[in-house]
């Protein structure tokens, strides 16, 4: 399966939110919609007043990562936006006592992808007695909670031993990273065997998106320089 991009709105241009999607329509794999309570994580993003309008303009999936405790109480108003992939974090769950595969299994009953989600301070290794209950693993590449910030180059690491356990298991889940990609450790993040890269500053910030986002997609095959201009 060939690199998926989803940027994530967070950096986009909020007063000129349509014409960013309609970019991102053209141009994108996925639309990343990053929520945040400022409970689970220190910073509050936005909820249903963005994720409902925007879903009726996307015309390609989109990908709720909730950032929040208790996501169980809102999947099925997400679900039902048609959004088709929800990601939730593997320490909320755990902190409220939860079971995570059923939490997973839940997301999937309501016909979406379901995506574990975990910082990078969480041992890889357990999400592993998860893995069959989810489509995606969403592999934290920075502390979720805020865009901008610089890659954990832990996560070249982890997602070789992710793959590994995943090919292990005899699954093909996807792994998502997301947080501090750029143009510079993209190839290597690709070799590493990423397959969502999960950019907000990185597309957002560029002098042409869609350059960026078509170098991302092809990372580690296109040399960069003919991308310098878009940068
Ligand atoms: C962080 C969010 C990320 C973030 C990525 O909590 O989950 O999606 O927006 O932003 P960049 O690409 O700017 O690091
Ligand atoms: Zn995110």
């Amino acid at each position: 399966m060939p690199i998926r991009i989803a940027p994530s709105i967070l950096a986009a241009d909020f007063l000129h939110l349509d014409k960013e999607i309609e970019m991102l329509n053209t141009y994108a794999d996925i639309i990343h919609l990053d929520v945040m309570d400022g409970s689970f994580v220190p910073n509050i993003s936005f909820g249903f007043s963005v994720l409902e309008p925007v879903s009726k303009i996307a015309r390609i999936p989109m990908d709720a990562h909730l950032m929040i405790v208790h996501p169980e109480k809102y999947i099925e108003r997400i679900a039902a936006l048609g959004i088709q992939m929800i990601s939730v974090h593997l320490e909320a769950i755990l902190q409220q006592g939860d079971d995570p595969s059923e939490m997973l299994n839940s997301i999937r009953s309501l016909g979406c992808q379901a995506g574990l989600a975990f910082n990078p301070d969480v041992p890889v290794e357990e999400c592993y007695p998860y893995l069959k209950d989810c489509d995606y693993v969403l592999a934290m590449s920075v502390r979720a909670g805020f865009g901008g910030q610089n890659i954990d180059p832990n996560i070249y690491s982890r997602v070789k031993t992710l793959k590994t356990e995943i090919e292990r298991q005899g699954l093909t889940t996807p792994v998502e990273i997301d947080g501090g990609v750029t143009i510079l450790n993209a190839p290597e993040l690709a070799e590493a065997g990423v397959d969502i890269f999960v950019a907000g500053s990185t597309v957002f910030k560029a002098t042409d998106p869609a350059s960026v986002i078509a170098f991302l997609r092809g990372a580690g095959q296109v040399p960069l320089q003919e991308y310098n201009s878009a940068l």
